[in-house]
């Protein structure tokens, strides 16, 4: 394996927080020989003020090439009113599904440092460890047909269209019950197949996937509403949950939130092979963009998701998720994570602390 990654800086708080998870990759590279080189490429606005589209020609070249790519974050105020064909967000959902990323792993994990950062009641919280595990290539997002269309009357109707074939919902559903099988061996399954047919297909697919290959993983089943209500009344009741493109946007925001710091999660997006897009869950926050405010560790943990899925470097990752969790035991905190007593710093200075940590 040649051990390429393609780095997209992105928008917003995009390059600053890349820099900092760049510096943590050069110093664990060398640390640990790990071989690993990059390059930097553009995607979402920075790509359309340079080419004209949000994922142009050459950047998908190098994403080709590439067998890991660390993204920042894309889209901001600047490009809102553009044709909304070349808007930064589509050149996101270009990426993932010309690559066949379907596997969108998101973490919500409470650090034990943090637990004052969440909303909800600690006793609700305290050790939260859920993953989601979202489909990232299909359902609404590309279903076709879909657009703006014109009535007779005159009137507007905007329509899109949710779709799941089979083999889609079994391949997402066989990452699930995989890593369910790595931690608590529990899957819950998403759906709202009470009336929509697509998602009842879902849920008798995930439930034949499971009888065939998955006897040990505990498999149920809830409507996404009762899912999103369960999230906050009793959170700790999940360990991996399995869901569509769109149920899943919506209940890993949630998830994260659970925590107090979105700026804490990193996600992976896999396809077949384990090659990986690798990115915080948080989005590029143009409001605070060039401030130096950003907290840069959903990156830098983006940084060790990719280690380990991607390049099997299972000590490496360890060690930047440790150096991350030393920062926290001293005090550090960014603007977003800070509490009564801490230390408030800086994108860089959070970046150049957890390289220290890292000895
Ligand atoms: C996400 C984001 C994207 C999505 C947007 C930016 C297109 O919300 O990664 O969750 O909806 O998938
Ligand atoms: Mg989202």
């Amino acid at each position: 394996m040649s051990k390429h990654i393609l780095i997209l800086d992105g928008d917003g708080i995009g390059p600053e927080i890349v820099a900092a998870a760049e510096k943590v990759l050069r110093v664990v590279n060398d640390q640990y020989q790990l071989g690993l080189t990059w390059e930097h490429g553009l995607l979402g606005g920075a790509a359309i003020d340079a080419h004209g589209e949000p994922y142009p020609q050459i950047t998908s070249e190098q994403a080709q090439k590439a067998d890991a790519i660390l993204l920042g974050a894309v889209g901001g105020p600047k490009w809102d009113s553009i044709e909304r064909s070349i808007r930064p967000e589509r050149g996101l959902l270009k990426i993932r599904s010309e690559l066949n990323l379907f596997a969108n792993l998101r973490p919500a994990i409470l650090y034990p440092q943090l637990a004052d950062a969440s909303s909800l009641k600690p006793e609700i919280v305290s050790g939260l460890d859920i993953l989601i595990v979202r489909e990232l290539t299909g359902g609404i997002y590309f279903g076709q047909p879909r657009g703006i269309r014109e009535l007779e009357n005159g009137e507007k109707q905007g329509y899109n269209t949710d779709v799941y074939a089979e083999s889609e919902i079994k391949r997402i559903a066989k990452v699930a019950f995989e890593l369910a099988g790595l931690r608590g061996g529990k899957v819950c399954s998403v759906d709202k197949a009470n009336v929509l047919e697509v998602t009842e297909l879902w849920k008798q697919t995930v439930t034949a996937l499971k009888d065939a290959e998955y006897p040990e993983i505990q498999l149920s089943h809830l409507y996404v509403d009762n899912a999103a209500m369960q999230l906050v009344r009793a959170p700790k009741q999940f360990d991996v949950i399995v869901t569509g493109n769109l149920f899943g946007d919506i209940l890993s925001d949630e998830a994260a939130m659970l925590t107090g710091s979105i700026g804490m999660l990193p996600s992976a997006s896999l396809d077949e092979n384990g090659k990986g897009m690798y990115e915080p869950c948080h989005g590029s926050a143009p409001d605070i963009a060039g401030q130096n405010i950003a907290n840069p560790l959903a990156t830098i943990l983006s940084v060790a998701m990719m280690l380990r899925y991607t390049f099997r470097e299972e000590t490496a990752a360890k060690a930047i998720e440790d150096a991350v969790g030393k920062v926290l035991d001293q005090g550090i905190r960014t603007a977003d994570i800070l509490s009564d007593g801490m230390t408030k710093v800086g994108t860089v200075e959070m970046g150049k602390a957890v390289v220290a940590a890292l000895g």
